[in-house]
């Protein structure tokens, strides 16, 4: 059985990347991800805040100009609360590198044009294999329009990829009027791959203090409809590798996520839950689902499920929309 996929010019042994999270964080755990057959591992974020905190640079984009500034650092996590610096987060590129023998993909995570790009040289120099770039901002000014906010987008990958000559990966949401032109317009700007999407973390109300905190919840299978739905869409429409994120958590779920196109399928929350040991069964589940549905690689189901074959997409997700709100047929009362 050939599981061999290219993703970001590597070869992967398998589809299965660890996406970047606590597991990503330690060599221990990196070893162990390996072990349970990752074909590569991305790690954690590094993010622009942590390098940039004290900057001018930052505190003027953030506050354009007024004394807001002040207030608006001070949402951020303090230093401490991340678990290590940017020199220690070099170190751990470098260190994964010795250690292990699949690609390692370091995190970027950021959304301006700042000094804290350099970083990604650093990576570079430190020895990964390729870049994940993750932008995730919410503009929240009424007057800045989307195109300004697709943009921001534009440049910031614009400035990463032409700082390094690594294969840059950019993680963004779904929040976008056309997902499929912003995917076009960040692979004009140097992206190699695309990571559909970022989960939109929505932090609940503690209404007794009046405070926004953090609700972490695990994803389910069932979020991943909406990044499975535009891989499929955006599959061979636009060049980019395309991974998918959020909600893979059975290899029937990978066996998807292939058919709907993706080079990559990345997972945190089912590793979180169920230890990193499961990743073993991801991979032996797609491996056993191929064998038993006459397979022999990857590359013949792939995009099986896209869109590809559909002349008119847009006709086809309206009917699509249609027939799944007609599918509705109310229970008899009895079995309720
Ligand atoms: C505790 C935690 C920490 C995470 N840290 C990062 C991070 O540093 N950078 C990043 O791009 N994504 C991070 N993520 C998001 C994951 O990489 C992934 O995109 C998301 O969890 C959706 O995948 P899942 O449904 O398999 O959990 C984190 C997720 C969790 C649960």
């Amino acid at each position: 059985m050939d599981l061999c996929t290219q993703y970001l010019g590597l070869k992967l042994k398998n589809p299965l990347v660890p996406a970047a999270s606590p597991l990503t964080r330690d060599l221990d755990s990196l070893k162990r991800l390996e072990d349970s057959g990752a074909a590569a591992v991305t790690l954690f974020s590094l993010f622009e805040e942590q390098i940039e905190h004290e900057t001018e640079l930052i505190a003027s984009y953030l506050d354009y100009g007024s004394d807001r500034y002040a207030e608006a650092s001070s949402y951020f996590p303090t230093p401490d609360r991340f678990h290590s610096g940017p020199d220690q987060y070099l170190d751990l590129v470098r260190k994964a590198k010795e250690t292990l023998d699949i690609p390692v993909i370091a995190s970027l995570n950021g959304v301006t044009t700042g000094g804290w790009i350099d970083y990604a040289k650093q990576m570079a120099d430190a020895g990964a294999d390729a870049l994940e770039l993750n932008v995730n901002w919410i503009e929240t000014d009424p007057n800045v329009t989307g195109q300004e906010v697709e943009q921001r987008y534009v440049d910031v990958v614009t400035a990463v990829a032409s700082t390094v000559a690594l294969p840059v990966t950019v993680k963004i949401g779904a929040q976008f009027s056309s997902v499929a032109n912003i995917a076009l317009r960040l692979g004009g700007a140097g992206a190699r791959g695309l990571v559909l999407f970022n989960r939109f973390y929505q932090p609940d109300f503690e209404v007794e203090k009046r405070e926004v905190k953090p609700h972490l919840v695990w994803s389910t299978s069932h979020d991943m409809r909406l990044p499975l739905h535009w891989i499929a869409i955006l599959y061979d429409k636009v060049p980019l590798d395309l991974a998918l994120s959020t909600g893979v958590h059975s290899p029937i779920d990978v066996v998807k996520a292939v058919m709907a196109g993706a080079r990559a399928v990345t997972c945190a929350s089912i590793l979180l839950d169920r230890g990193i040991e499961y990743l073993g069964r991801l991979v032996y589940g797609l491996e056993e689902w191929m064998t038993n549905h006459d397979y022999e690689s990857l590359d013949q189901l792939r995009g099986c499920m896209s869109h590809q074959r559909v002349a008119n997409a847009s006709a086809f997700e309206r009917a699509n929309y249609m027939k799944e709100l007609l599918s509705f047929r109310p229970e008899p009362l009895a079995f309720r």
